[in-house]
């Protein structure tokens, strides 16, 4: 049995790769909160099957009232498996957004539903009595980004979204809210890397500097730092039923005053550093200084709420079907609707969002496979930590994946 007493150690990493752990990660994501997309409808509605959970879709009707009464209504979410076969309903690529249809048509045999209400509007279908609507998703809208709920009990503490989602709230305020941001790119990605690995980088602040010194620290300043529960947990052991780290850093004075040459040029040497500058530039001219360099909120497991200067990014990894080593990560981008009419905000946002994830993926990459080979030969590479404030997250994640993979049965 997981001797949970001595989770706040950094555990030997490799364990990650036991294949008792491994053989639970299923469960775990089945019992996992999902981000889903934008809670407020378009004027002229949409159908969303978001990109990593096609067993769901979203259905937000189109708006009639005139601008000024304008009153969105929340999107609805139901199961897109057909009541028939339990095919997939919908089908999308991209983005997962369709054109919004008051009936949605499963092609296999023909089944029609209402978009809205998920009620079989072609009952006569089927020859023998069976449950007529698709049921709902239970949901949770935060700050105009709607979540596929989800709660447990681990072995100490109680996991709930809206508690957790409360407490990003309580810590960072109005920043995240999605009034007066579009979304304006999705992205599905395969890349190196395992997914908790990945998510312990994400929460390694110790990292920026070295690892991202012309990229990501050309905007983030990490000598100031707010960090929830981080070293208050370490001391203090008692943060009972919390599972989200929020992590909060300064912004460099220096950002947006470096050379942007070379940010559209994509064999230019610096272009990352490049891309961050020009970014810089663009914020500072039409707002003025960012409150902050950066915020990161992750809600176990695998939830990450990005805040950067004018944009928000929903981020997922999950765990590749395959392969331990590699893992799958899903982002939606919202950018500031002011700075999105400059021409070149997004191209630049993303060129600066890549070039430092290319140097994570690097890291994470590599850290995975040789800890996949020495985990296969039996071998136990206990770390310590370099910086335990700018580590501070870590141990926190650790503790919560021992207990929840201890309530799922796991014994190591
Ligand atoms: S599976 Fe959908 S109609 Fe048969
Ligand atoms: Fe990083």
């Amino acid at each position: 049995m997981l001797d949970t007493t001595t989770s706040l150690e950094r555990p030997s990493p490799q364990w990650i790769f036991a294949p008792e752990v491994r053989a639970q990660e299923t469960r775990l994501f089945d019992r996992s909160p999902l981000y889903l997309g934008p809670a407020w409808h378009r004027p002229e509605g949409f159908l969303r099957v978001p990109p990593w959970a096609h067993d769901l879709y979203l259905a937000c009707v189109p708006d009639k009232t005139p601008t000024q009464q304008h009153s969105p209504t929340q999107a609805q979410v139901r199961s897109n498996v057909c009541l028939h076969w339990q095919a997939d309903i919908l089908q999308a690529s991209g983005d997962g957004f369709l054109s919004f249809n008051p009936s949605i048509l499963c092609k296999s045999h023909n089944a029609v539903y209402s978009a809205e209400s998920g009620k079989l509007l072609n009952p006569h279908l089927f020859k023998q009595s069976c449950t007529h609507v698709l049921p709902p998703v239970p949901t949770v809208e935060w700050q105009g980004f709607l979540f596929k709920d989800a709660t447990w009990e681990g072995l100490s503490s109680h996991f709930s979204l809206r508690q957790e989602l409360a407490r990003v709230e309580a810590e960072t305020g109005s920043l995240f809210r999605a009034e007066g941001y579009r979304l304006m790119k999705t992205i599905e990605m395969e890349q190196a890397g395992n997914w908790a690995l990945f998510v312990l980088n994400y929460l390694d602040l110790m990292h920026v500097d070295p690892a991202h010194s012309e990229t990501l620290a050309q905007l983030c300043d990490c000598s100031y730092v707010q960090s929830y529960p981080g070293l208050n947990f370490s001391s203090e052991l008692q943060v009972p039923g919390r599972w989200t780290a929020v992590q909060q850093v300064d912004w460099k004075k220096s950002w947006g005053e470096g050379s942007s040459e070379g940010w559209n040029d994509p064999d230019h040497p610096r272009r990352g550093k490049a891309a961050f500058h020009q970014w810089g530039k663009i914020y500072r001219e039409a707002k003025g200084n960012p409150p902050l360099g950066s915020v990161w909120a992750t809600i176990f497991p695998h939830l990450m709420l990005e805040w950067y200067p004018g944009v928000i990014v929903m981020s997922q990894v999950f765990p590749h079907p395959s392969d331990p080593t590699r893992c799958k990560v899903y982002h939606d981008f919202y950018g500031e609707q002011d700075l999105l009419e400059h021409p070149d905000f997004l191209a630049v946002q993303q060129v600066a969002f890549h070039a430092t994830g290319d140097e994570d993926e690097s890291m994470v990459g590599s850290m995975s496979r040789n800890l996949m080979r020495f985990a296969r030969r039996g071998l136990n590479t206990p770390t310590g930590f370099v910086h335990p404030q700018l580590e501070d997250c870590s141990p926190f994640y650790y503790a919560r994946l021992i207990e929840v993979l201890s309530e799922l049965g796991v014994t190591l």
